[in-house]
């Protein structure tokens, strides 16, 4: 998969595209990442890339003809859909990654400031995405999390092709809790279960615990759930294990 990013501020993704998991996905020609700075489209001799908005406000907007002068040379090498971060933009999710990681390519437009003339997203944009319901200073964070979340599901970039599979949310549930060795660290035991070599008890034990913390931190994705009868029976344990907690 290609991603072109386009910033005014590319210094931002070095190590974080390059280290680790991104790193060794584009070593393995899995992944390949291109950073380019909107700034090097700008002509006037100031190299401005933003202006006043029209009407009067605080901030910059950045200008139309620079972003579109740095999307259309992008656009050469890489004909995939143009995504816009912002907080106006739809809340990206593990559905979303999903989709997105089937491209084969992808330009991603970070913002700054007050936002870009409206002209751009009108002409140049094909999607729009927000993190979450909170506003950062720019797209750069948001662009690299939404790399991070497709990259990991591309076939071959994770070693371990299970553990995408395993992830919270995928099957609508959060993670199960995961222990490894030493079995007893100061005072605190692995649950019995996981040292028996059973396969079945530990499978019924880990989504019986993928619903404990699921109703207890997100419920909202229990109710968008339809469940198996067994998943129905494991719950109620799981409430009544909670409602003697409480007492
Ligand atoms: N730019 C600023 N805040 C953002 C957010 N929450 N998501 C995507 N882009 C952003």
């Amino acid at each position: 998969m290609r991603i072109d990013i386009l910033t005014l501020f590319p210094g931002m993704f070095g190590e974080v595209l390059d280290s680790s998991i991104l790193g060794r996905a584009q070593a393995n020609n899995l992944l390949s990442i291109h950073v380019w700075n909107i700034r090097g489209f700008a002509e006037d001799k100031h190299r401005s890339v933003d202006d006043i908005p029209y009407g009067g406000g605080p901030g910059m907007v950045m200008k139309p003809d620079v972003a579109v002068a740095c999307i259309e040379h992008v656009k050469e090498f890489n004909p995939g859909k143009v995504i816009y971060l912002t907080p106006q933009g739809t809340v990206f999710d593990q559905a979303k990654a999903e989709s997105l990681a089937k491209e084969q390519s992808l330009v991603l437009l970070c913002g700054h400031y007050e936002g870009i003339d409206q002209r751009i997203r009108d002409g140049w944009v094909d999607d729009e995405i927000s993190i979450g319901d909170y506003v950062l200073t720019g797209g750069e964070l948001p662009a690299m999390v939404v790399v991070d979340a497709i990259a990991r599901l591309i076939p071959g970039v994770l070693g371990d092709q299970a553990s995408a599979c395993e992830d919270s949310f995928v099957n609508g549930l959060l993670e199960y809790p995961q222990y490894t060795r030493p079995s007893q660290y100061r005072g605190r035991k692995v649950p019995q279960v996981l040292l028996s070599g059973n396969h079945e008890l530990i499978r019924k034990w880990r989504l019986k615990e993928a619903l404990r913390i699921t109703l207890t931190r997100r419920p909202d994705l229990l109710k968008k759930r339809p469940l198996t009868e067994e998943e129905q029976h494991l719950l109620q344990e799981v409430m009544l294990e909670e409602c003697d907690e409480r007492r």
